[in-house]
């Protein structure tokens, strides 16, 4: 019995180690993490209701809610103080991506750069020791990404 199940996992382990010279070991993860991990964008709205930009603008610079001026410098909003510089600037950002990938990008950064330090603002599951009262909760509700997404939408270069 024992024997039977620890030889695959010896020939896989074996083959993953070789792999991971080229950083594509893809074992043990499952059909869906593949998914996840191959995806680029987020295409389906979250909510029905057509996001709100002037909202989203509130949310964007809202130092509790996006904070997004924090990491992120926007020449459109110039007149608010301390703009960080540790994301790239945001202006012209609808040019260089669509909706879908914008969407993801604000959702779940880190499912397109694990080592991201940009929060991921609708994800609540997979964090690691999240204080009690946030368990479960995202940064962001549904309806405020989606405002959030289309004040970004406004960001044409
Ligand atoms: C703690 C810092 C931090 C905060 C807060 C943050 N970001 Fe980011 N963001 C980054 C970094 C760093 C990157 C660069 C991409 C990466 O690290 O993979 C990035 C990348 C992006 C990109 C892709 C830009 C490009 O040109 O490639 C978008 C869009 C974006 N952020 C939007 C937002 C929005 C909207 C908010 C607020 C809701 C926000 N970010 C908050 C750090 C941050």
């Amino acid at each position: 019995m024992s024997k039977k199940s620890t030889t695959p996992f010896v020939a896989a382990a074996a083959g993953c180690a070789v792999m991971v010279l080229a950083a594509v070991c893809a074992w043990p993860v499952s059909a869906g993490t593949v998914e996840v991990a191959a995806m680029t964008e987020m295409k389906e709205p979250l909510t029905k209701q057509a996001g709100d930009a002037d909202k989203g603008k509130g949310v964007f610079s809202n130092r509790k809610l996006g904070n997004c001026l924090a990491c992120h410098k926007l020449e459109a909003l110039k007149a608010q103080p301390f703009h960080g510089e540790v994301g790239p600037p945001l202006d012209g950002v609808a040019s260089r991506y669509s909706m879908a990938e914008l969407r993801l990008r604000v959702v779940d950064p880190k499912a397109l750069n694990p080592d991201t330090i940009m929060p991921s603002f609708y994800k609540s599951e997979g964090f690691h020791r999240v204080l009690k009262k946030f368990e479960g909760k995202s940064v962001l509700t549904a309806q405020q990404v989606e405002d959030l997404l289309a004040y970004l939408a406004t960001l044409k270069e």
